[in-house]
């Protein structure tokens, strides 16, 4: 049962996983899906120590700043009776989560040989100029993170860039670049 979920603020008002996981942060102000509580989001993969990974992603997915609050592992601690130093010691070892606050888009770029070969590190110096941020960080309006990664199983198409769930192959420094612009133009529409 979902109580006292407001949108725009992280909420917990019970011991029972009452804790709304999409609001933005930073301004108070995103309401921008249908909310799940962390109860809502394990009832839905199951209590099961093995559901921990699609669960983890669910609430990352949910967060308005894509990461994991201390206040929901906290919550998915108690409900899924598993230690707090276990969950975040399992969302350290993936890259794809995070226990810092990124921003709405994640840029990654694949960083291992056959991208890096095919020319990872231009198009990497590409996108941090147009993004004006260096790897790790976000953009100061709260749009993009940038990061680097290992293997995305797509080395057929490297050089290889993700964003969010879409991937990007046969990059070249002006199409990366133009991913970019296409994606800040909508999320500024
Ligand atoms: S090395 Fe880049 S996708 Fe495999």
């Amino acid at each position: 049962m979902r109580r006292g979920v407001a949108c725009g603020v992280i909420t917990r008002d019970s011991g029972e996983g009452d804790i709304a996981v999409r609001g933005d942060l930073r301004t108070g102000t995103f309401c921008g899906g249908e909310s799940m509580t962390i109860q809502e989001i394990v009832n839905k993969h199951g209590n099961d120590r093995e559901h921990l990974l699609a669960i983890l992603h669910d609430v990352q997915d949910g967060s308005p700043d894509n990461s994991l609050h201390k206040e929901a592992i906290e919550t998915l601690s108690h409900i899924m009776d598993i230690t707090v130093a276990d969950i975040v010691g399992t969302a350290s070892f993936y890259t794809m989560f995070s226990l810092q606050p990124r921003g709405r888009h994640i840029v990654r770029l694949c960083e291992s040989p056959p991208c890096y070969i095919a020319g990872e590190e231009n198009i990497l110096a590409a996108l941090e100029k147009r993004l004006g941020v260096k790897v790790g960080e976000t953009t100061a309006d709260g749009v993009f993170t940038l990061e680097t990664t290992s293997c995305l199983g797509a080395c057929g198409v490297a050089p290889v860039m993700m964003v969010d769930d879409e991937v990007y192959g046969h990059l070249t420094e002006s199409e990366a670049v133009r991913i970019i612009e296409t994606i800040a133009a909508s999320a500024a529409a």
